[in-house]
């Protein structure tokens, strides 16, 4: 896991890396799983810990596993004897170059944390010194980006925003959307405890909370495609939709389809439509096995349709529990860059709209710049539309990623715009 931090997702990282090693183990895999989302996740505090700690210069491999020496010792705070001991290796050959000696002294000397996070302590037990800029302190304790938690304490104050990447740095909740369209939610779970799989209903009217089980994807209700998974804010969005039982429905942005399947259980006539094609590949499979219609289209959609999703591409910035080496590529330049992009994606959906018709924009970003701020310059270019409801997903109090979500509906052809109708609706003002 040498490429963390340096660009490449840890997806895909993971993936190569696993794939290059084909005899390990199932609960191993787990635990490299686990242990390299960890590393990704705190890189921050981790480097900063083994800078403290005088670590020497090393190769990429050991540095490495110097991180996730790191990683146990400074922010899971265990015994610097038992991690560095959990390290050695036997025998005179060796894939790497730090010594058993060398290891120990450096978990040794590693900082510890204390009940408010990582890097609390030096290794003799005296508090740290916090940096005086909040916004360092605040990502070198949250392991973000300097941009990140600048962002963070503009819109939500010092308190909320420590609470918020505490929410983001804890491992996501995996949550199944129930196919209404095959099965109520009772079923469901009653079909998924006989099973084995314990599952508890979410928030949403579709949601069930399970727990993280390598079996779960090779269980009956799913691969009878009683259940997708799906987060309980992306299932939100299907819900701000609204699509009436026939209406067509275009899904601009459907990516592996997750929101498009969700429209059409709920009777929705789906178009779904992508800028890089190959996303929507296993889409008419996911389609077949659900037992849903969803036209899967080659050329650029024309319209118009009574309702149009743009889930747009953004920063991922609510999303980190599920994808937690996304902050790394997230600064203000990239932010800026997004907001662009999906101001542009709205405007070509909003062209797309029939009179009287629904638009939904949608980001799992917590940042202005990718929701509130993309929305008020196009309903001011937009007087066709009118601003219906607008939501904000916190992870701090929400179930599910950070999200914004907003529904416009086109005006009547020929109607006159009666002022601009901002609402802050359920989720806005709060
Ligand atoms: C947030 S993801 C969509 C996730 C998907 N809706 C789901 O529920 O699984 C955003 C998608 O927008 C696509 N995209 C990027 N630029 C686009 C554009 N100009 N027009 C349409 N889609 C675009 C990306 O390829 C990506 O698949």
């Amino acid at each position: 896991m040498d490429g963390l931090g340096e660009g490449r997702p840890l997806r895909l990282a993971l993936a190569a890396s696993l794939a290059e090693h084909p005899g390990i183990g199932p609960k191993e895999r787990r635990h490299a799983a686990a242990a390299s989302r960890a590393v990704a996740r705190w890189l921050r505090v981790v480097d900063a810990a083994l800078i403290r700690a005088g670590a020497p210069k090393v190769i990429p491999a050991d540095r490495a596993l110097l991180r996730y020496l790191a990683w146990r010792v400074a922010v899971e705070g265990e015994a610097p004897d038992e991690a560095a001991h959990d390290l050695r290796l036997p025998g005179p050959r060796r894939p790497r170059a730090i010594s058993d000696q060398d290891v120990l002294r450096v978990a040794h000397a590693m900082p510890r944390p204390g009940s408010e996070g990582p890097l609390a302590f030096d290794h003799e037990g005296r508090a740290l010194s916090v940096p005086s800029d909040p916004a360092v302190a605040l990502g070198l304790r949250g392991s973000v980006p300097d941009d990140f938690a600048r962002k963070l304490l503009r819109d939500l104050g010092a308190k909320e925003a420590t609470a918020c990447l505490q929410a983001l740095n804890r491992d996501a909740r995996l949550t199944l959307r129930v196919n209404v369209a095959r099965a109520g939610r009772e079923e469901v779970r009653a079909a998924l405890a006989a099973a084995g799989i314990a599952a508890e209903p979410g928030d949403g009217p579709w949601s069930l909370r399970v727990e993280d089980r390598a079996s779960l994807f090779d269980s009956a209700p799913l691969r009878e495609g009683l259940a997708e998974v799906q987060d309980e804010s992306s299932q939100r969005v299907v819900e701000v939709c609204r699509p009436g039982k026939g209406k067509r429905w275009l899904d601009l942005c459907a990516g592996s389809g997750g929101k498009a399947l969700g429209l059409a259980a709920l009777g929705a006539e789906v178009t779904a439509w992508d800028a890089i094609a190959r996303r929507l590949a296993d889409l008419p499979r996911r389609a077949r096995r659900a037992g849903v219609e969803v036209g899967v289209s080659r050329e650029r959609p024309s319209g118009p349709f009574d309702g149009v999703l743009v889930d747009a591409p953004c920063s991922g910035s609510g999303a980190l529990s599920r994808e937690p080496d996304a902050r790394w590529r997230i600064d203000d330049a990239a932010v800026t860059r997004y907001g662009e992009t999906q101001a542009a994606v709205l405007r070509v959906g909003a062209g797309l709209v029939a009179p009287r018709g629904a638009l939904v924009f949608a980001t799992c970003s917590i940042f202005r710049e990718e929701g509130e701020w993309v929305v008020e310059p196009f309903l001011a270019e937009n007087p066709g539309f009118r601003l219906v409801s607008e939501e904000r997903r916190w992870p701090q109090r929400d179930p599910g990623a950070g999200f914004y979500v907003a529904r416009f509906e086109r005006r009547a052809a020929g109607a006159r715009p009666r002022g601009r109708t901002r609402l802050t609706g359920h989720g806005a003002a709060r």
